[in-house]
């Protein structure tokens, strides 16, 4: 036992040990075995069990039912069973109920936050601080939406039924996070909480009964992967939420190409945290500490690399290392514990496998010397220098406390490091010049980024990521949306197969001498071009007469135009004033050309009168897109004390455009224009059999002073096109508008990249159908900064 003297002398923490006795006699209730939640009640615990280990210590805390798909497929039947009375009940009478759910959670925060604490091993401090309070917020923010639903979203309904897969990180944050959203908008669900971690959402099921839930609207199935799986393939489900791994969520994106189920994924990261030489380092240095400590460094949006400029790199790592070496691990239960075990062997042995691999790569390895405990999966607080961009540590997710280090001469270069990834979920930027601060904010490729913080989060503010970080945002506004659809998309029928011959290929010596028969080139960079393959092929008009040629475009004139696009950046950096002036242009020099443009209808097979209204919707349609340019703006969101937080919506950069069959000319206006609106650069497929009205396009767009590479026109098969646009990296996002989309949404899951994908037929002369914020919303993507601000 020290003495009081020898504790003044060695400054030790004593030990301020969280009672655990209520979740031991919680588990103690449930000692035969849980079951699952299924229809408002729990099932008998199943044969299949698997055991729950608390990571602090190895000891199972409990067993728990390994769910078959015969429990998924009761589930979704009891969900969708609760679906039709859940969805019509007012908006006030769901916010009761979610606003019930938040009462609970608060009255059981502590004893939630210890069961979490036991059962994935992080600090109790920060369950009883950050997760289970944030839990709470986010059902209370949701039963707001919920209040105001027919107000906010009009004209929008619930998706349906919602499958949702979980990660074992934040167990009761993330169900908060898929659950709250889902139930606000309507909907139903059926969750499945990661296999290391599911007692939280089983105590979460109790609340629901609890709390007056009608039976089926909350479901919970636990199991391993093979649940999951099975939860996504079933073909009752109307959309699936998945935050885990990025390699999962790849599989998820494959597994559901073409079920018609909408999708949102929440994957991996390995986001930059920079410091640059004017940051006040200190407050970086806790930063750190937030960033790649906090919760064992599993954390999606960690920031797991620590770039520093060059000047103050010693300096600032001198701090770090004393800070490093300060923490204190252990026990996860005892109040001073700064950092607790990691979730599982399994993780604990992924995370040492790269830290080895980078120790052999060359990096030189940092640890805190401190005294790690015998029982339980542990890993002390590190640090990598020596380390290059490409080098692993600095590469791949490591999900544990690894931070990688490197320098950097200037912000340049500091911006071109950061955006070296295939991750973009988040960012952090360390400065006191504001200037810099946001310049870096703007340039960095990450779906959050902090500004003199990190690792903040609030219900009202969206979260999600850029590129292979997944696509669709939780939180806040543009989180609701992942679970709403608009009615009138909701009500569109399958498009029926078009009757249409393939397309027949004429090879260059039978068009090239008819002085007669103009063949449209290809339309890339601002110039025409001829296709790499030389062949064209024939276009027939409303009669099946031969009214022309068009060039038969291949991959490598996909992949030239794709080129184009990605060099013609400065349209994404341009004003929106310049852009929307350049639509104007677009729609007055379309106007001049009326007379050409509706004979070029009329030849394709429309009569005098829908070829006038064709015309005449187009040019409506892009002095709307014109308008808009300017004023469809991001917000700013009241999250944290001190804080705002800007929701910017920024262009996606490439994106393929992938056109109908019907309204040749307005189905290419349509959804060509919201997307040069809003600052993307297009490579664009036109109908393949009506191609026509988009190849005379090119001489509107060369006399509107459409830069070179904005939009790109690449004829040909359709369905092959689309394919390598979907494939291709620098393509960031997709629409698709034809029979094939099954082949596109497989395809686009090499990068993730976010699809638009439809094979119902919609008016587009409706304004309701072709043309509305649906179509702007889907044109951008949303940044989420974290500014200081007030007191
Ligand atoms: P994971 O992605 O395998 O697991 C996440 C969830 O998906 C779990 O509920 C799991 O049961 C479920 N799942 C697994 N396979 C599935 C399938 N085929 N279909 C449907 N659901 C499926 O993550 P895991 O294996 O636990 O961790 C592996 C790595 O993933 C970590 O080292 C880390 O790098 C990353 N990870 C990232 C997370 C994030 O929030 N971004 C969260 C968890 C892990």
């Amino acid at each position: 036992m020290p003495s009081v003297s020898d504790i003044l002398d060695t400054m030790d923490y004593g030990t301020a040990p969280e009672s655990n006795a209520h979740a031991v006699a919680w588990l103690k209730d449930h000692a035969a075995g849980f079951g699952q939640f299924i229809n408002g009640a729990f099932t008998k615990p199943s044969a299949k069990r698997f055991d729950v280990a608390n990571p602090a210590n190895g000891q199972v805390l409990a067993s728990v039912s390994q769910g078959s798909a015969a429990d998924v497929d009761a589930a979704v039947k009891a969900a969708r069973k609760a679906l039709g009375s859940w969805s019509r009940l007012s908006g006030h009478e769901r916010a009761k109920h979610l606003y019930a759910i938040a009462r609970i959670i608060q009255k059981r925060e502590r004893f939630l936050s210890v069961l979490e604490t036991m059962d994935n091993g992080k600090p109790i401090r920060e369950s009883r601080d950050i997760d289970i309070p944030l839990v709470a917020r986010h059902f209370y923010h949701h039963a707001g939406w919920a209040e105001l639903i027919a107000d906010e979203f009009p004209g929008h309904q619930p998706v349906g039924v919602c499958g949702q897969i979980i990660p074992w990180n934040f167990p009761l944050l993330m169900l908060a996070w898929k659950i709250a959203p889902a139930l606000a908008a309507g909907n139903t669900v059926v969750l499945k909480p990661a296999e290391f971690t599911p007692l939280t959402a089983l105590a979460f099921a109790e609340i629901c009964r609890e709390a007056g839930l009608p039976p089926g609207v909350v479901n919970i199935v636990t199991g391993d992967g093979a649940t999951g799986a099975a939860l996504v393939d079933h073909g009752q489900v109307d959309k699936i939420a998945f935050t885990g791994s990025t390699e999962v969520g790849r599989l998820i994106r494959k597994a559901t190409a073409g079920s018609g189920k909408k999708l949102s994924l929440e994957l991996g990261g390995k986001s930059p945290f920079i410091v640059h030489e004017d940051a006040d380092l200190d407050a970086a240095v806790e930063g750190v500490v937030d960033a790649i400590w906090f919760n064992q460094g599993q954390v999606c949006c960690a920031g797991s690399r620590i770039l520093v400029q060059e000047g103050i790199a010693p300096r600032f790592l001198a701090k770090l290392r004393r800070r490093m070496q300060s923490l204190r691990v252990g026990d996860p239960l005892d109040k001073s514990i700064d950092m607790g075990a990691i979730v599982d062997p399994i993780q604990l042995q992924r995370i040492t496998e790269i830290v080895e691999k980078g120790k052999q790569e060359g990096g030189t390895l940092l640890q805190a010397s401190c005294e790690l405990p015998t029982a339980g999966n542990w890993f002390a607080p590190s640090l990598f220098t020596d380390v290059a961009p490409s080098s692993t540590v600095m590469d791949v997710e490591i999900f544990g406390p690894v931070a990688a280090v490197m320098t950097f001469r200037t912000p340049e270069e500091a911006v071109q490091i950061a955006n070296h990834t295939r991750y973009g979920l988040a960012a952090t930027v360390w400065s006191e010049n504001i200037n810099l601060a946001l310049d870096t904010a703007a340039r960095v490729k990450a779906g959050v980024v902090w500004i003199n913080s990190t690792n903040l989060f609030d219900a009202a503010a969206g979260f999600g990521g850029y590129r292979e970080s997944g696509f669709g945002r939780e939180g806040g506004r543009e989180g609701m949306y992942e679970y709403l659809v608009p009615s009138w998309e909701a009500a569109l029928k399958p498009a029926a197969p078009a009757k249409v011959a393939p397309l027949s290929a004429l090879p260059p010596e039978s068009v090239e001498p008819s002085p007669i028969d103009r063949t449209a080139k290809l339309y890339i960079g601002g110039k025409q071009a001829r296709p790499d393959s030389g062949y064209s092929y024939s276009v027939h008009g409303g009669k099946g007469k031969s009214i022309g040629h068009a060039g038969l475009g291949n991959r490598k004139d996909i992949r030239n135009a794709v080129e184009a696009a990605a060099k013609a950046g400065g349209w994404s950096s341009a004003t929106a004033h310049n852009r929307a002036q350049v639509l104007y242009y677009i729609a007055e020099n379309l106007s001049a050309r009326a007379e050409e443009f509706t004979a070029r209808l009329r030849q394709m097979g429309s009569s005098a009168k829908d070829a006038k209204a064709e015309l005449e919707a187009s040019l409506a349609r892009i002095f709307w897109y014109a308008a808009q340019a300017d004023k469809y703006d991001g917000r700013v969101h009241n999250t944290k004390s001190r804080h705002v937080t800007l929701a910017m919506n920024e262009p996606w950069g490439v994106m393929g455009v992938v056109c109908p069959d019907e309204m040749p000319l307005l189905g290419l206006i349509s959804l060509v224009m919201p997307a040069i609106a809003m600052g993307s650069r297009v490579v664009a497929v036109p109908s393949p059999h009506a191609p026509l009205a988009a190849t005379d396009l090119y001489q509107v767009f060369d006399t509107s002073d459409v830069p070179g590479g904005v939009v790109n026109i690449v004829t040909g098969e359709r369905d092959e096109l689309a394919r390598t646009l979907a494939e291709h990296d620098e393509v960031a996002a997709l629409w698709y508008f034809g029979p094939g989309v099954k082949a596109v949404e497989a395809a686009s899951a090499g990068n993730l990249k976010a699809t638009w994908a439809s094979a119902r037929s919609r008016d587009w002369l409706s304004r309701a159908q072709g043309q509305g914020s649906e179509y702007l919303r889907r044109a951008v993507q949303v940044k989420n900064i974290w500014v200081p601000y007030g007191e």
